[in-house]
């Protein structure tokens, strides 16, 4: 069964913590898709993530390569496909998926025929302009299981 969890943040430092929580329960080969319009708050949220994993460098978002990799205590691979809108271009995204990363894909909705049959996707709203929505919706029994452990935390 699908689980889900909505929470609102009030700061990026709040949705900061938020992605350092969630990266704790992330093992090798998760997938997470992340949607929201532009400024929502997809890149915040990778970033907190990727300091989850014990990457050092800095995020930034990777608009003009559609893919960057960063290595930590497990890889992380940040993908924005803003560009793929209109597209039905693969990049690849198998090998990603199957890989020992975590992937992460701003804008997931783009390759929606390209994403593997499970999955994590987190929906941001703005509401205003420090509150973002995040609403937490898991596709297949294993993100159910983060899910419900990410309430729990
Ligand atoms: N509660 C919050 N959580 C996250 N970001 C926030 C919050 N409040 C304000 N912000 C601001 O909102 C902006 C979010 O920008 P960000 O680049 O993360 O968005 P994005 O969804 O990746 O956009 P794009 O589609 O352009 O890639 C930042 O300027 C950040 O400081
Ligand atoms: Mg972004």
């Amino acid at each position: 069964m699908s689980e889900t969890y909505k929470i609102e943040t009030h700061t990026e430092l709040e949705t900061n913590t938020l992605a350092k929580r969630l990266a704790l329960l992330l093992k090798a080969g998760d997938v997470i898709t992340l949607e929201g319009d532009l400024g929502a708050g997809k890149t915040t949220f990778t970033k907190g993530l990727a300091q989850g994993l014990g990457i050092k460098r800095t995020v930034s978002s990777p608009t003009f390569t559609i893919v960057k990799e960063y290595s930590g205590e497990l890889p992380l691979y940040h993908m924005d496909v803003y560009r793929l809108e209109n597209s039905d271009e693969d990049i690849g995204f198998d090998e990603y998926f199957h890989g020992n990363g975590i992937t992460v894909i701003e804008w997931a909705q783009f390759i929606e025929e390209y994403l593997p049959k499970n999955f994590l996707n987190i929906n941001i709203t703005y509401v205003d302009e420090h509150t973002r929505a995040f609403e937490f919706m898991s596709v297949g029994s294993h993100y159910a299981d983060v899910i419900n452990e990410l309430k729990r935390l």
